[in-house]
C-alpha cells in the first residue's frame, strides 16, 4: 500500500472541535509541530466567526512553541495532560481556560491503554522514516508514541527531514501488557534493548504523510549561575562521600536527573570528580551536559526517554551514529520512568523543588499552593522508587523575598515517605535514618538561607515540640500568608500566634 503526502492544513481540517489528539514527543524534543500549529489557526478562524473550536491534547510531557505555545494563545485548548513548561499555557490554566491532568509521566501511555482519558481521535506522531509497511521510526523521543499509534482511530505522520535517518536505530520501542496480563519488563541494566527500533502500525490507519524540515524547539540553556554550581557541587560532594563509605557501590549506580541549570552543574560536577567511576544515566531527559560525558567517557550508556538537546548538540549525534548508537537508548516514557525499572535498577533521583517543608515534604508543582508551576513530570515517577532520592533548590527566591524552606509546603507532591535527601546552595540535610524532629533540625541547620534560619527555630518554638510532627497549624501557613501580604515572607510576625 502506498502512503498519501499531504499538507499540515490538509491534515488538520479533519481535526473537528473536541477531538482528542495524541502527540508524539517528550519535552520539545520529537514533538509533532507542523499540524498542532494549523490546528491554531483553524481555531483562530472559528473563533472569529463566532463558532467554538477546542481540542483535548494528549502527549508524553511538554511540548514546543508550536503546539502548547500557539494552541493556548489561539483559546484551542479545553484539556490537556500531563507536564508542561510553556508560560501562555501556565498563563490560561492559572486563569481557569484549560482543564489540565498533571499525571506521573510513566502513567500516561497506561491511563490511555486503560480507558482513563476517553477515545483518542488522531495521533499526530513525528518520524524521521515511515514506511509503506507501516513501519514508524520515532524522532528525539518515545513519549507515548507506541500506544498511541495503536489506540488511535488514524494516525498523521509529520515525516521531519531535520531529524536525520541515522537516529533510526536509536529507539527501543516496547509496550507492557496490562493486568492481569503485565509480566516484569525485562530489563537488568540501563543498555539492555528489548523491543523494536521502530512502531508497527497497520499502514491503513495513516491518513497521510505530512512533510516538513522543522528543527526541535528544545530551548537554550540559561549559563549556569554560581547558585546552581554550589548545589551541583554539594550534590557531587555527597555522592562521592556516600560512594567512599559503601552506601553507593564502588562500580556506582545509574543516575536520574531533572532539566535545567542544576542538572547540568550537578552532571558537570560529577563528570569532574575523578573518585566516581564512568556511570551510566537511567532517565527520562539528556541535556547536552550528558552528551558531554559521553564523548568524555564519564558517562558509559544513556537510557531516556528524549534528547532534549540543542539542534547542534542533535545534528552532531546524528552525524556520528557510529560513536552514539552503542551508548543510547531512546525508550518510550511507560519504560524509561517506570517506577519497576527505577527500584530494580537502584536508580538515584535528582530533582528540583519549588518549596521544601520542615520535616521533608516537597512541593514541585504550585506557586503558594494554588498557582501551577509546570506539573510534577517524572519526579514522582523516580523518587518513590529510587535508591536514594535527592531534592534540591536554592534556598531563597526573588531576591530573598521567599524562604524555599517552610514550615508546612503548600501542595505536597513528594512526601517525607519518599523523601532522602534536601540539598541547596547552604549544604545538605540527609533525612534518612532520621525521625521527623531530626529532619526539621538538619533541614534548618544545613540547608534554610541565613536570613531564615532564626524565623524557623522560631515557627518551631511555636508548636509542642513534642509530637510526632510538630506543627501550629494557625501558624503553619504564616510566611506565605505574609508573603501575600507585605511581599516578603521575612516579616512574618510569629507573637500573634504564641
Ligand atoms: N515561590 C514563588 N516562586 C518561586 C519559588 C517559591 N517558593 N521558588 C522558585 N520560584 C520561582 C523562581 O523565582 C523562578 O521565577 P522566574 O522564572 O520568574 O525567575 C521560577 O520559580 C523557577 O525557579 P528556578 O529556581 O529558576 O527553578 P527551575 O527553573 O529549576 O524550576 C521547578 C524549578 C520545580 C519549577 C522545575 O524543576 C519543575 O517543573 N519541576 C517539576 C518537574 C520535574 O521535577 N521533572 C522531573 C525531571 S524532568
Amino acid at each position: 500500500m502506498s502512503l498519501r503526502y499531504i499538507s499540515a492544513a490538509e491534515a488538520a481540517s479533519h481535526i473537528k472541535h473536541g477531538d482528542t489528539l495524541g502527540l508524539s514527543g517528550f519535552t520539545p524534543a520529537g514533538t509533532a509541530k507542523a499540524v498542532t500549529a494549523e490546528v491554531a489557526h483553524i481555531a483562530q478562524a472559528a473563533h472569529a466567526q463566532g463558532k467554538p473550536f477546542q481540542v483535548n491534547i494528549l502527549t508524553g510531557a511538554s511540548t514546543g512553541e508550536s503546539c502548547d505555545g500557539v494552541l493556548s494563545r489561539a483559546k484551542a485548548l479545553r484539556y490537556r495532560a500531563p507536564y508542561t513548561t510553556n508560560a501562555d499555557f501556565r498563563k490560561a490554566v492559572n486563569n481557569g481556560e484549560i482543564a489540565y491532568n498533571d499525571i506521573h509521566l510513566s502513567q500516561m501511555a497506561q491511563e490511555i491503554r486503560y480507558g482513563f482519558m476517553g477515545k483518542i481521535d488522531f495521533a499526530i506522531i513525528e518520524a524521521c522514516e515511515v514506511t509503506p509497511e507501516g513501519k514508524i521510526y520515532l524522532t528525539a523521543a518515545g513519549g507515548i508514541s507506541p500506544t498511541l499509534c495503536r489506540v488511535a482511530d488514524q494516525i498523521i505522520i509529520e515525516l521531519n527531514a531535520f531529524h536525520s535517518k541515522n537516529g533510526m536505530g536509536l529507539h527501543d520501542v516496547y509496550e507492557t501488557l496490562d493486568p492481569p496480563y503485565r509480566r516484569e519488563i525485562p530489563i537488568y541494566k540501563p543498555s539492555d534493548r528489548i523491543g523494536k527500533p521502530y512502531i508497527q502500525v497497520d499502514p491503513n490507519k495513516i491518513l497521510g504523510v505530512v512533510e516538513t524540515n522543522w528543527p526541535d524547539e528544545a530551548r537554550e540553556f540559561a549559563a549556569s549561575d554560581p547558585t546552581a554550581e554550589k548545589i551541583g557541587q554539594n550534590i557531587a560532594d555527597f555522592l562521592t562521600a556516600d560512594m567512599r563509605r559503601g552506601i553507593i557501590p564502588s562500580t556506582f549506580l545509574p543516575l536520574q536527573s531533572g532539566v535545567g541549570n542544576v542538572a547540568n552543574a550537578v552532571l558537570g560536577a560529577l563528570g569532574r570528580e575523578s573518585s566516581i567511576p564512568p556511570f551510566e544515566m537511567y532517565t527520562e531527559v539528556i541535556q547536552n551536559s550528558v552528551i558531554d560525558l559521553i564523548k568524555e567517557g564519564r558517562v558509559k550508556f544513556g537510557s531516556t526517554c528524549s534528547l532534549t538537546v540543542t539542534n547542534d548538540c542533535l545534528t552532531e549525534i546524528y552525524q556520528n551514529m557510529d560513536f552514539f548508537a552503542d551508548k543510547l537508548v531512546l525508550r518510550p516514557s511507560e519504560i524509561s520512568n517506570n517506577p519497576e525499572m527505577v527500584r530494580r535498577l537502584g536508580v538515584i533521583s535528582m530533582n528540583t523543588a519549588i518549596e521544601m517543608d520542615l520535616y521533608g515534604n516537597v512541593n514541585s508543582t504550585h506557586i503558594s499552593g494554588t498557582k501551577m508551576m509546570n506539573g510534577i513530570g517524572g519526579s514522582g515517577d523516580f523518587t518513590r522508587g529510587a535508591y536514594i532520592s535527592i531534592f534540591s533548590c536554592p534556598s531563597e527566591a526573588k531576591q530573598g523575598k521567599i524562604s524555599a524552606i517552610v514550615p508546612m509546603v503548600t501542595h505536597a507532591d513528594h512526601s517525607e515517605h519518599s523523601v532522602n535527601i534536601v540539598v541547596t546552595e547552604q549544604g545538605i540535610a540527609d533525612l534518612r535514618g532520621k525521625d521527623p524532629k531530626q529532619r526539621a533540625q538538619a533541614i534548618i541547620e544545613n540547608c534554610a538561607h541565613p536570613d531564615y534560619k532564626n524565623i524557623l527555630w522560631d515557627y518551631l518554638k511555636l508548636t509542642d515540640g513534642k509530637s510526632q510532627t510538630p506543627h501550629n497549624l494557625k501558624a503553619a501557613f504564616a510566611m506565605h500568608n505574609e508573603l501575600a501580604q507585605s511581599g516578603d515572607m521575612r516579616n512574618v510576625d510569629w507573637s500573634v500566634y504564641r
